[in-house]
């Protein structure tokens, strides 16, 4: 039986019996509007571990002054139903209140992972992300956590918060999961109309039009990107924020692909803003 949690009192109690048990836990973080992108993580989550907690919890300190918090969607009856669809033990989703405590004034300082990209286009977002990760880290104290490499900077930032801040939580990063045309799942393509959602498409042409470049030898970081965008273009409402290639590790832009590369891309379509990512594998000189 799936249990719904919304304090973080009870969530302890619930986890403690858990643990008496000797049973290891996988935890799923998520702000809901759930789709196969996060049931992948849940069935990873549910396949590793004795007992699976996913949290949904729309984290306001992570949006921007001007970004879609009040209108991001909300399914929590939905969300529910395919959570005990996919065997999930607890379902945590507490109030503002109870996240955010009155008086709360501790955040995570975000490094250098968290500054380009999403950094320099959603100012504070990766202090709010950090900041929430480690509270519900705290809360739920899991053996494993699981995050999508659709949002590969986040997966970055918190894997870098788990080593420098010795938390015992293992980080585990889940493939992206696409629509069969391409389009990679997100809560917020259920923004966009069916024509933008046509329109969507280019952000996923662009990437395998990155990697067949680099499969037919192209190197330049700077030819490719400019083919990235001119495919991005053709879109007419397409709005790039960055269409970016940069080490894997360190995100650095790189000016030629020797090894495995990352080509990142954020985009507005019709004014839902978009992110995908790949890995571009050209092979080392010599
Ligand atoms: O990826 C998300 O849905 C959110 O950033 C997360 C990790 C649940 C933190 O609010």
């Amino acid at each position: 039986m799936q249990k719904l949690i919304k304090t973080v009192a009870e969530l302890r109690e619930g986890i403690d019996v858990v643990r008496r048990r000797g049973q290891s836990i996988g935890f799923v973080p998520t702000m809901g509007a759930l789709h196969e992108g996060h049931l992948s993580l849940v069935r990873a989550a549910r396949a590793e571990c004795g007992c699976v907690v996913v949290s949904i919890f729309v984290n306001p300190t992570q949006f921007g002054p001007n970004e879609d918090f009040s209108k991001y969607p909300r399914t929590l009856d939905n969300d529910i139903e395919l959570l005990a669809a996919c065997g999930v033990n607890m379902v945590f989703c507490p109030s503002e209140n109870e996240v955010y405590r009155k008086g709360h004034d501790t955040w995570v300082e975000v490094g250098a992972a968290a500054v380009p990209l999403e950094g320099e286009c959603r100012p504070g977002h990766f202090r709010g992300v950090a900041t929430v990760v480690l509270k519900l880290l705290n809360m739920v104290r899991p053996d494993a956590a699981y995050f999508g490499q659709k949002d590969y900077q986040q997966a970055l930032v918190i894997r870098r918060m788990a080593a420098d801040l010795d938390l015992p939580t293992e980080i585990r990063v889940c493939p992206i999961v696409r629509e069969p045309d391409g389009l990679a799942m997100s809560s917020r393509n259920r923004y966009l109309s069916p024509a933008a959602r046509q329109r969507a498409l280019v952000l996923w042409k662009s990437l395998v039009l990155a990697n067949e470049l680099v499969e037919q030898g192209e190197r330049d970081a700077r030819t490719i990107a400019a083919r990235m965008r001119e495919v991005i273009e053709s879109a007419e409402d397409a709005r790039i924020d960055y269409v970016a290639l940069v080490d894997p590790d360190s995100l650095r832009p790189v000016e030629n692909i020797e090894g495995p590369t990352l080509a990142a891309l954020a985009v507005k379509i019709e004014n839902t803003r978009l992110i995908d990512n790949c890995i571009l594998r050209g092979e080392r000189r010599g």
